[in-house]
């Protein structure tokens, strides 16, 4: 991994071991791109990439020259309405009413490692050597306004970039656009994936073919949301999961975003993705600056999985942090869709018991433990136990739980209130709403306003009373509805801009300040399900609940699309009751676990309602998580196949010495006389003797990954003999093991 810069060419050359990434200083100063991709040649004169010719129409820079125009250059920070009409990556309004922003290069620093985004989550490295940063410095001489680009490349594979803008000027401006990346390809041949969806179907795999024009998605809703997710992937259209070139584009942030390609007529695509710049304008006084969030790109040769492996990588070792970032994860049960607000202290306690019966490791209290919450419309905000449900205080209940050997879990919505709380009575002034016009709610709750250090002081202070005041060693941070008639009463009109970033900046601080007090505390984000399951949150809980949607085959879809950045061990998962609570669907037992394996796992349940048979059940998966759950969590994943695709999805982790690999297998509909089929498993030793879980014989890697293991066993109107489960919704999880 080095980065390095040749005086005479002025190109700077970031690489590791698979990538490239090379830039240089343009004829008039600004900073052009000129390749991203697999690894070439260091110490090259790659100049002759940039396009200086002349073309008709072209509006150029030079004075005397007709061969130099922006709009044909590939650039790294573009500007609008400078010969380059494409959307900007920046865009500053001054005090004369203009746009225009020129950055020149003025010098550049390289540093081992990876300095701290201040505020803001990121990746980081644990040592020097893991990464090396560029940081270019730019200045826009009119109006002194600076650009710093940092550009952090990981022996991991990945490409962190960020902006900052700091105005060294006299006057005020406003940043109406400072995106976090901008990167020019140099054509367009590409399919653009994302990852989209409503509450209860989040993150479903959404490929269309780019385009001349805008392919975007976002958010606006003052969190990440279920719709959209900060995280875009071009592909080649003959690259798929395991072979061809992958570009993965993601955000580390949890507010207003926008990620966009736009593809011009001469079939250059520029890839933007920051913060949502509809809604944006943050003043920026004279020797003020602001640090924009960091996005990562990945590009990988190897396919779909290939790129996804090194988010997994990056953002399970480097992004999310603390005691839990490498431990396997407890298994637990929620109360929630075993009781939702209907429940006493001893109704607790019965299903914890059976839990902890069943080899459960932590048992959580969800929605309704306090205030006057025993429905929607009140108590949001009053973060004291009820005492009419909990006589004995969160304290007295952690307690009971601790005696019975396991963990105990809570449930708070910080950033939320009722009308109905003694918190709103006290502070009605302190929710986000705009003077003089009506407030929408969302499930009768309003969001409080984060943007003010006052309204996060005191969520912290009742928080950290609970918490340390009880044995409470998992958190479940919900947040659930969106952020209408968006405006801070503590800023002026001209900062209304900035409330939405102000908010998320607001969260982040809540978030550290409570993962700094409570170090040992697992905190599990949640919006509503996976309304906010990006990377800005990993870096303070490592896993989200991914869905409301626990029904088996439904997340059959929601897992396989959240896995195409985002590690397993992030992946909050539970079995829930049949027929399903979203649904109504019954599926077997036996799937359900077999795809929450793939997750966090934990049980949504009151175990006291199973019969005796599926007590057994429990108890083996309880013990076959516990097994595997290493592997499971922290092993390569890889996606074998799609249920975007077809009535089969498949996919397997790998652990580190290749000794160990547990497959997952799912079947939707079952069928009649179907064909004999092989699934081909990855990330196996080829040479390597291994055998299959539940069969007879031994197999070599090579031979399971390219000739495959036999997945048939049953369908209806075979006559062989079969003392198995029959009908749809079957799934076979196998584990394959290094045998002599
Ligand atoms: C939404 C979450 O996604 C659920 O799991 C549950 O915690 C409810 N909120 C509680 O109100």
């Amino acid at each position: 991994m080095h980065i390095t810069y040749q005086q005479e060419t002025k190109i700077f050359h970031l690489y590791n071991e698979s990538i490239s990434y090379i830039m240089t200083v343009l004829p008039n100063e600004h900073l052009g791109q000129l390749y991203f991709g697999k690894r070439v040649s260091e110490g090259k004169d790659y100049s002759y990439l940039l396009e200086m010719r002349s073309r008709p129409m072209a509006a150029c820079v030079f004075e005397d020259s007709k061969l130099f125009s922006l709009e044909h250059i590939k650039q790294e920070y573009g500007v609008y309405g400078t010969t380059d009409y494409r959307q900007p990556a920046v865009e500053i309004l001054q005090e004369n009413g203009s746009r225009i922003v020129d950055f020149r290069f003025k010098d550049y620093s390289i540093v081992q490692g990876k300095p701290k985004l201040e505020g803001l989550p990121a990746t980081y490295t644990e040592t020097p050597d893991e990464a090396m940063t560029l940081t270019i410095y730019l200045e826009d001489e009119v109006t002194g306004v600076c650009l710093e680009l940092l550009y952090t490349i990981f022996e991991l594979g990945a490409l962190a970039r960020s902006a900052r803008i700091i105005n060294r000027g006299k006057s005020e401006v406003h940043l109406l656009s400072a995106m976090s990346l901008c990167l020019d390809l140099p054509d367009c041949n590409y399919d653009w994936v994302q990852l989209s969806g409503a509450w209860a179907r989040e993150r479903h795999v959404k490929v269309r073919k780019l385009e001349p024009g805008i392919t975007s998605v976002g958010s606006m809703r003052g969190h990440s949301s279920h719709e959209h997710n900060p995280f875009v992937v071009l592909k080649r259209p003959t690259a798929d999961e395991f072979q061809g070139e992958a570009m993965g584009f993601s955000l580390i942030y949890s507010g207003n975003f926008l990620a966009q390609s736009e593809v011009d007529t001469h079939d250059m695509t520029r890839v933007l993705m920051g913060i949502h710049p509809s809604c944006f304008d943050w003043k920026l006084e004279s020797g003020e600056s602001f640090q924009t969030p960091e996005a990562v790109a990945v590009y990988s040769a190897d396919g779909l999985n290939g790129m996804s492996r090194i988010f997994h990588r990056l953002y399970q070792k480097r992004l999310a942090r603390g005691y839990w970032r490498d431990r396997v994860r407890p298994i637990l049960n929620n109360n929630w869709e075993a009781t939702y607000f209907d429940f006493t202290q001893e109704r607790l306690m019965e299903i914890a018991g059976k839990a902890k019966e069943c080899g459960v490791e932590l048992f959580v209290l969800d929605d309704g433990w306090f205030g006057q919450r025993s429905h929607e419309r009140a108590g949001l905000g009053d973060w004291v136990a009820n005492p009419g449900r909990l006589a004995d205080g969160i304290e007295g209940l952690a307690e009971k739980i601790e005696n019975l050997g396991m963990k105990f879990g809570l449930w708070f919505e910080p950033e939320m209130v009722n009308k109905d709380s003694e918190l709103y009575r006290a502070h009605p002034d302190w929710i986000i709403e705009t003077p003089g016009r009506s407030n929408s709610h969302g499930r009768f709750q309003y969001v409080l306003d984060f943007s003010r250090k006052e309204v996060v002081d005191a969520i912290y202070a009742m928080m950290e009373k609970i918490l340390g005041g009880a044995k409470v060693s998992y958190v479940k941070w919900d947040m659930n509805r969106s952020i209408t008639e968006c405006y801070s009463k503590g800023l002026p009109a001209d900062r209304q801009g900035e409330v939405f970033h102000r908010y998320i900046l607001g969260v982040y601080d809540l978030y550290d300040r409570l993962v700094t007090r409570f170090p040992k505390v697992l905190f599990e984000s949640c919006a509503s399900g996976g309304a906010r399951f990006d990377p800005g949150i990993l870096y303070y809980a490592p896993q989200g609940w991914a869905s409301d949607d626990s029904d088996a085959v439904e997340r059959l879809k929601i897992q396989y699309g959240t896995s195409f950045c985002y590690p397993v061990s992030s992946i909050g998962s539970h079995v829930s009751v049949v027929p399903n609570h979203q649904v109504f669907r019954n599926t077997p037992l036996h799937t359900r676990a077999n795809v929450t394996y793939f997750g966090t796992f934990g049980y949504e349940l009151d175990l006291n309602k199973l019969s005796e048979e599926e007590i057994v059940q429990v108890k083996e998966q309880i013990e076959f998580m516990k097994k595997y759950r290493e592997v499971l969590q922290f092993g390569t994943f890889y996606r074998l196949c799609s249920p975007f695709e077809g009535n089969v999805t498949a996919w397997m982790a790998v652990n580190e010495e290749q000794t160990l690999a547990v497959v997952g297998w799912y079947r939707v509909l079952n069928g009649v006389n179907m064909p004999y089929s092989r699934m081909r498993l990855q990330g196996l030793k080829e040479e390597r003797c291994y055998k299959i879980s539940g069969r007879e014989g031994r197999y070599f890697g090579d031979e399971l990954m390219n000739i495959g293991m036999i997945t048939t066993e049953y369908s209806a109107g075979e006559e062989n003999e079969w003392d198995g489960y029959r009908g749809d919704f079957d799934s076979k999880v196998f584990v394959i093991s290094a045998a002599d």
